[in-house]
């Protein structure tokens, strides 16, 4: 089964412009040799979309190979919600990804399952791909619950996708232990998590064998090649690592 392969970098709140304007052509004169089926999201925070696009529309031939996203969407079309933005201007911005259910949203910004998937309804209704992001703390993970954990959000959190919208569905597997702490899960037990996901798609009628799966957490050039040779591991949601161009662009390049 085809499955696309994505590497995503999710710069939550770091950048500037002269960052981007600096970042932007540095990473792309170093992906001209990328692999021809893998993308490149980038997701910077939400005031830079607009720079970030208008870089990468400077170099038009690596579209749509190199692509934008938002990292958060409000759960609402639109309205009186000061500081929040809709799925459809994340839209007309150009994005074709959101991130939703961060475990930094989740635990920071106390976002529950039901918000998550009132906001993935939002996403894939104006045309954009949520980047789902599902994983367990590391005492649900020592009590032995990873897999439950994981399959319960999973299930919460896609429960009100459209039956032909599955394929604006990725998943990304991030155990929150593993987040900007340096610790990565070991290669075989993300493929364990990422197989369990699968069969959890399976019971819920999805396509689970084209659902795009990606691993997150503390993801580096040098344990991405490793991560990604799994056979469920679709590609990486990288935070830390993607702000650097020279280690993002290894770690797409090892996709
Ligand atoms: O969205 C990205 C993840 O939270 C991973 O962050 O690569 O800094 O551990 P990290």
């Amino acid at each position: 089964q085809h499955r696309q392969r994505i590497v995503a970098g999710n710069w939550k709140m770091h950048g500037s412009r002269s960052f981007v304007s600096e970042y932007v052509p540095a990473l792309l004169g170093k992906l001209d040799t990328l692999d021809a089926d893998t993308r490149v999201v980038l997701i910077p925070p939400s005031i830079y979309i607009g720079e970030v696009r208008a870089q990468v529309q400077n170099r038009a031939t690596q579209q749509p190979r190199i692509t934008w996203g938002a990292q958060n969407v409000s759960a609402e079309a639109e309205g009186a919600f000061t500081g929040e933005i809709a799925a459809e201007m994340a839209r007309d911005q150009g994005c074709d990804y959101c991130i939703v259910g961060h475990s930094e949203r989740r635990h920071l910004f106390a976002e529950t399952d039901e918000v998550v998937a009132a906001k993935v309804e939002q996403i894939v209704a104006h045309g954009l791909t949520a980047i789902v992001c599902v994983g367990e703390t590391l005492s649900q993970r020592q009590a032995g619950q990873a897999e439950q954990v994981v399959a319960r959000q999973v299930e919460a959190c896609l429960a009100k996708v459209p039956g032909n919208s599955w394929d604006k569905i990725v998943l990304a597997y991030e155990p929150v232990w593993a987040i900007g702490t340096g610790k990565t899960a070991s290669a075989g037990d993300a493929q364990a998590i990422h197989a369990s996901i699968r069969k959890v798609l399976e019971n819920m009628q999805a396509p689970a064998q084209t659902i795009p799966l990606l691993y997150g957490g503390s993801v580096k050039p040098d344990n991405a090649e490793e991560l990604f040779a799994q056979p469920d591991i679709d590609g990486g949601l990288v935070g830390g690592a993607s702000l650097d161009a020279e280690s993002f662009s290894a770690i797409c390049r090892a996709c």
